[in-house]
């Protein structure tokens, strides 16, 4: 890999005004005139990569394209770092990175409670109705008829997914006092430690929906994982049961939820993620016609809750994401890692065959 030299250009794409104040800030109390950031609001696409010609570090973000072709041209203009500013890196077709020999790095662990405790509020809003009480009682509406939740104390929740945010996620509804179960093939615990940290025990995912009241998804998005909750896992969960995604959308097949909301056999749904998120999440829509009908179905339920991708959106998350990517580059500009940083934690190890797999 040649060193690259200074002022490195950096364009980093899906930019919101938050983005640009943080790095800016980082980068400039940390590499002082090492990079020069170019700010785009686009999300980054084949269409859009002209914007990063000469461009040899691209910053990227949850809705960004990194497919093959994307990849090819940004390495045909120059690139050769991709720092992406998510935990999650399902958007990035690691195998052509690497064949390209560029450098990735995504930011795997950056305040997990911040989407943990997320998760709690869009359960909490779901189950105890807040979000219409708050508009009843502005309307002067005092009325409780329709507003009524369930106690979570003594209640099973399920974890898919035991990783840092879903670690995060036990440890508060232990503090609920709720019976707790997870299902993970690679658990970061083994299940005698889960048990004693955390007063939860180890199940096969099918335990976990049949006997669960709320079942939560923190799993990343992979192949395996894609469409983990389908109509036949709906049909294995408990008659009612709450379900929440806070992770990535195509873990569950929308088309699917819907059905089993309308039988009542899925009690309710709270999303911060969508299968087909891309189009409209992080954007101001307001003034158009959505043409999502499936979106739009899900929004007429009075048990579904819909936010746009947002868990992680907290001054403290957003300051840690930003110093992960100023260190990511750091690295690459070092030549640490001259083939992908997933590593750099000790947590993934990313080498062809397309899967993330834990070392
Ligand atoms: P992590 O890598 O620490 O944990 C993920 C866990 O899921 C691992 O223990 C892994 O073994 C497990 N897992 C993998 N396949 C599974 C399967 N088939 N069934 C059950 N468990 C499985 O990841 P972390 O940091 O906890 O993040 C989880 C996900 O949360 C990310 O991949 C990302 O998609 C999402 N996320 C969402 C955010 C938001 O703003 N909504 C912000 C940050 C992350």
């Amino acid at each position: 890999m040649t060193t690259p030299t200074p002022p490195i250009k950096l364009a980093v794409f899906s930019t919101k005004s938050y983005d640009k104040t943080y790095l800016d800030t980082v980068l400039s109390t940390t590499h002082p005139s090492l990079f020069e950031p170019s700010y785009h609001p686009f999300a980054l696409s084949l269409e859009t990569v002209p914007l990063a010609a000469n461009h040899e570090a691209i910053s990227a973000f949850v809705n960004d394209t990194l497919d093959a072709p994307v990849l090819r041209a940004l390495h045909s203009t120059g690139a050769r770092a991709i720092l992406l500013r998510c935990a999650g890196y399902n958007n990035i077709d690691l195998t052509v990175a690497e064949e390209l020999g560029l450098f990735v790095a995504n930011v795997p662990s950056y305040s997990p409670e911040a989407v943990a405790e997320f998760t709690i509020a869009l359960l909490q809003t779901l189950n105890r109705n807040t979000h219409r009480a708050y508009n009843r009682v502005r309307e002067g509406n005092f009325n409780l008829e329709g507003l009524m939740g369930t106690t979570l104390f003594g209640k099973t929740v399920g974890v898919i997914g035991v990783g840092r945010i879903g670690l995060a996620f036990a440890k508060i509804v232990r503090g609920f006092g709720c019976r707790l179960l997870a299902a993970d093939p690679k658990p970061s615990s083994s299940e005698a430690e889960f048990e004693e940290q955390y007063g939860g025990k180890l199940v096969p995912l099918e335990t976990l929906l049949s006997e669960s009241d709320i079942v939560s998804l923190h799993c990343p998005l992979t192949k395996g994982t894609r469409h983990i909750i389908d109509t036949q896992n709906l049909a294995l969960m408990k008659k009612g049961a709450l379900l929440v995604n806070t992770s990535r959308g195509p873990l569950i097949n929308t088309k699917s939820a819907i059905e089993a909301l309308k039988s009542g056999q899925l009690g309710g749904l709270a999303l911060d993620v969508y299968e087909e998120e891309a189009a409209y999440f992080y954007n101001d829509h307001s003034h158009e016609i959505i043409h999502d009908d499936t979106l739009m179905r899900l929004m007429t339920f009075p048990n579904v809750l819909v936010c746009g991708h947002q868990a992680f959106f907290t001054r403290e998350a957003l300051g840690e994401i930003c110093e992960t990517v100023a260190r990511n580059l750091e690295d690459w500009v070092k030549g640490r890692h001259c083939v992908n940083s997933l590593v750099r934690e000790g947590h993934l190890v990313v080498r062809g065959e397309g899967e993330p797999v834990r070392i």
